[in-house]
């Protein structure tokens, strides 16, 4: 018997950070929206845990127990004294180190599809929890939709929005480690007082009314110039995205990848058309959201 979850990728249309805390994490204000690309991560009964993984990008990623998906599995075996005889199988179209909880996403993937196959009864408070134990971003993936991260960006609160929202990502030609991007957040800083991270009102209620001219306005990163520093060849992206009329134009997450706002799917066409001219990155696709977290297909 095998069991198959899909699971979004994100973009944060807000990333306020916080200074390092003295555990080295970043309180965050963290507006998450999952949009439709997606990986799926199937389950099948097994002798022993095993990962295996095909996609364009499969080949960066780690298949031993570092892998989020087998953590997923081994924390949810853990909890309920059995073994993680599992072969998980991951379809990746989620960038891999881009910014867009792809291993996220897997590690949410893993635990619905195991919870599915091995008949746990978790509740989704549990599952919540094993997910922030695996990353800050995990429950997210799990949850889907929109939200706002706080603490480290584990901790949600589920976010209205009033309509769909189009988006270009752009692909960069390879992957930012995020502790990496956070280290150069923290050195930039250096010297100066950081405030406390907070939620934009306006960029909620932009959220709530669908309103995408309202989004771009409001949109943030704090990380951006970080990863701008460490991989400066994104502003070029950046910039290409901008001529071509994107309403917004932003680091997502931690990058590399690049996320341009369009009005509608048809100015989002123009926008990816423009930006696989460019020669300015590798790779670009078009998504809208928000679309439902971790799902049993
Ligand atoms: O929580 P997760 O393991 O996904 O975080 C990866 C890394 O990103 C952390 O080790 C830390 O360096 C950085 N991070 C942070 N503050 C956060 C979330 C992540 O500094 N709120």
């Amino acid at each position: 018997m095998s069991v198959t979850v899909r699971v979004p990728a994100k973009v944060n249309v807000q990333l306020a950070v916080g200074a390092a805390r003295p555990d080295g994490y970043h309180d965050l204000a963290n507006v998450f929206l999952a949009v439709g690309l997606h990986d799926e991560v199937t389950a099948t009964a097994a002798d022993e845990l095993r990962v295996t993984c095909a996609g364009p990008d499969a080949g960066q990623v780690p298949l031993d127990r570092t892998n989020l998906a087998a953590r997923a599995a081994l924390l949810l075996a853990e909890r309920y004294g059995r073994d993680a005889d599992v072969h998980l199988h991951i379809a990746k179209d989620i960038p891999v180190a881009g910014g867009m909880a792809g291993g996220s996403a897997d590690g949410a993937g893993a635990l619905l599809a195991c919870d599915t196959l091995w008949g746990t009864g978790a509740s989704r408070e549990e599952l919540l929890d094993i997910c922030a134990e695996l990353g800050s971003d995990v429950p997210f993936s799990l949850v889907g939709g929109a939200a706002l991260g706080t603490g480290r960006g584990e901790r949600l609160t589920e976010l209205e929005v009033g309509g769909a929202f189009h988006w270009v990502f752009a692909m960069a030609a390879r992957g930012l480690s995020t502790p990496a991007v956070f280290r150069e957040f923290d050195r930039l800083g250096q010297g100066r007082r950081i405030p406390e991270p907070v939620a934009s009102r306006e960029l909620l209620d932009a959220l709530a009314k669908g309103d995408a001219d309202a989004l771009a306005a409001t949109v943030s990163n704090d990380l951006q110039p970080a990863a701008l520093s460490l991989f400066p060849e994104l502003a070029d992206t950046l910039a290409a995205g901008r001529a071509a009329g994107a309403l917004a134009s932003l680091v997502s997450g931690s990058g590399p990848t690049t996320a341009f706002l369009a009005r509608d799917a048809e100015e989002a066409e123009g926008i990816a058309g423009a930006l696989r001219a460019s020669g300015t990155c590798r790779d670009v696709r078009m998504a809208s959201g928000p679309v439902p977290g971790a799902t049993v297909v």
